[in-house]
């Protein structure tokens, strides 16, 4: 099956299972892991930041992040499609205790002049913001990039009120290599960042947080509240230092793809696509006929081994990733133009 559902479907290459049983491991809670901390050194300086941390999950690394820069009562502003709002269980407002205020966006940006807005001034009534979260690439906007321009301005916007701004960057590496700068680049201004071992990089588990050595002392101490205090987990560490050194120079692969899916997809009748968001591993499209519901397409796919999940009745996102070849790539575009081409 050629499997568009997310690029959380890849499996670990054999660099990878080979890496994962060679590993050199000791208990992490005490730091004793040596390929933990190497990956946490090498996340680090791949982000400009003093330390990292390895945790379970995008999920965990931003909750353990709100949890280590906010108080509870604070309040958390955020794109009003981001993933921490959408996907993540409310864990902000359980575990961190944070009320969350969210803005509109566009392309997954919101606008910096809403947020220094949004920053209430200090007053009786008011719950202080304890933080701005973005998240780049933006997952409900279909994968769109922030730029650093724009990543400058909201922390800027932030910083002058003293509010910290963390980064979902799950797929930070793909706005990196989509805009043609360095990841560090992304995330300069930015209090914290999180991103995920275990998406367009292929690892099977992990992601890492980064920030200052002040900051990252806080999260190990919530990871561990969390749970999330692995011992020997250069298992894990070792896949995912394999992803960054040979999975990260092929994400523009990735993007490829998903720009020759959105191109053959865009002609079709009843889809509705715009192709300003097809900037890196996503192709996020609506399908408006009356002969066929986006879940029908789904269907119609599986008929074709093309795995792939409508969001609703009109909406579907694909996903491509390293376990989708060019070849692959072509097979669905064949197959979309039989399905889709005639009628409408
Ligand atoms: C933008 C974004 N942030 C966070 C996550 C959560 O990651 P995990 O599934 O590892 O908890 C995801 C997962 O898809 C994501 O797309």
């Amino acid at each position: 099956m050629i499997d568009l559902r997310s690029d959380t479907k890849t499996r670990p290459t054999e660099a990878m299972r080979r890496a994962m049983a060679e590993a050199e491991v000791g208990d992490d809670v005490d730091r004793e892991d040596p390929t933990v901390n190497k990956l946490e050194a090498v996340a680090a300086d791949l982000l400009g930041k003093e330390a990292g941390l390895l945790v379970t999950s995008g999920t965990q690394g931003n909750i353990v992040s709100l949890l280590a820069l906010t108080e509870p009562g604070e309040k958390l502003i955020l794109e009003q499609d981001a993933h921490i709002f959408h996907y993540e269980r409310g864990g902000v407002a359980r575990l961190a205790g944070l009320m969350v205020h969210t803005l509109p966006g566009h392309y997954g940006a919101m606008n910096p002049a809403e947020v220094e807005a949004a920053i209430w001034a200090e007053e009786i009534h008011r719950a202080p913001t304890g933080a701005v979260a973005l998240e780049n690439t933006h997952n409900r906007a279909g994968g769109t990039c922030l730029s650093v321009g724009y990543t400058n301005d909201i922390c800027e916007v932030a910083h002058r009120q003293g509010v910290p701004v963390h980064i979902d960057g799950a797929r930070i590496f793909d706005a990196a290599v989509a805009l043609g700068v360095e990841a560090k680049e992304l995330v300069a201004a930015a209090d914290s960042v999180t991103f995920c071992l275990s998406k367009s990089l292929g690892a099977p588990v992990g992601s890492v947080i980064c920030g200052r050595e002040a900051f990252i002392a806080r999260a190990r101490e919530y990871r561990k509240m969390l749970g999330g205090g692995m011992r020997q987990a250069g298992i894990i560490a070792a896949a995912g230092l394999v992803a960054l050194e040979q999975e990260l120079p092929r994400l523009h692969e990735d993007h490829q793809k998903a720009r020759r899916i959105a191109e053959v997809l865009a002609e079709l009748p009843g889809v509705r696509l715009d192709l300003a968001t097809v900037q890196t591993n996503m192709v996020l499209f609506e399908l408006q006929r009356a002969d066929m519901t986006a879940p029908q397409l789904c269907e119609r796919l599986a008929e074709w081994d093309i795995q792939a999940r409508a969001r609703n009745e009109v909406q579907i996102r694909f996903v491509l990733h390293r376990d989708i070849s060019f070849k692959d790539t072509e097979q669905i575009c064949v197959a979309l133009k039989d399905i889709l081409g005639a009628g409408g």
